[in-house]
């Protein structure tokens, strides 16, 4: 049984209190929250998060994934922190060294928040198999981090196997959450491939349905 992340990348600012509160009765698992300062991506979506994050906040107790595209990772990890998320994931590209991922990995678990990495589709899981006994959870990006809309890169469904059986010979407890163009129509591969947790953004926004979307995805 996968567990859903719902993306609300997509969805505009006018359209929050809707759309959030439809996800909420379609019992999307996690609201996931990109941010994007303009800089690790050229996007900034640091306006729109902050304005979903306050209505989540008002409207309803589902759990924050955050996923930060940041280059200074430690400045968001600190903003965020406030929100009391379920999880804050960092891309490891914007680290300079493994020192500083193991600071960062450990000053946000000093907070009582859990943690996670993300790689991009180019980087290899060699990385990051040092972090691994010390994270909640890995986040396998499956298009290149920046926007939405776009198609799932087939091989990076072969890390995840990879990696799911790295963590099952290994003894680990970490789940794995799979990020980009994850569909209906891709979902069956995705969850054979060993995901624990797959982002969906345009995937549940785009169709009419949400709860009948998110039922089909979890099946
Ligand atoms: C891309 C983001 C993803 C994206 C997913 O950089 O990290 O979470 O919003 O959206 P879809 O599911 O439309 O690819
Ligand atoms: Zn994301």
């Amino acid at each position: 049984m996968v567990e859903i992340s719902t993306s609300l990348l997509s969805v505009e600012k006018e359209k929050s209190i809707k759309v959030i509160y439809d996800l909420e009765v379609a019992h999307t698992d996690y609201y996931h929250i990109d941010v994007m300062d303009g800089e690790f991506v050229e996007n900034d979506t640091r306006e729109l998060m902050k304005s979903h994050i306050e209505v989540i906040k008002q409207i309803s107790n589902i759990p924050i994934d955050v996923h930060l595209m940041v280059q200074d990772v430690k400045k968001y990890v600190y903003e965020y922190l406030d929100i009391i998320p379920n999880i804050i994931t960092f891309q490891y590209e914007a680290l300079k060294d493994k020192q500083e991922v193991k600071s960062i990995i450990d000053y946000i678990k000093k907070n009582n928040v859990k943690v996670g990495l993300a790689i991009k589709p180019k980087t290899e899981l060699e990385e990051i198999y040092e972090f691994l006994p010390y994270i909640h959870m890995l986040l396998i990006m499956t298009v290149e981090p920046g926007k939405g809309g776009q198609a799932l890169i087939p091989e990076t469904l072969d890390k995840v196997r990879v990696l799911k059986s790295y963590i099952n010979e290994n003894n680990l407890e970490v789940d794995i959450e799979a990020d980009g163009g994850i569909k209906l129509e891709n979902i069956k591969d995705v969850k054979e491939a060993g995901v624990d947790i797959a982002v969906v953004g345009t995937g549940i926004i785009k169709t009419d349905n949400y709860k009948e979307t998110i039922k089909r995805l979890k099946e």
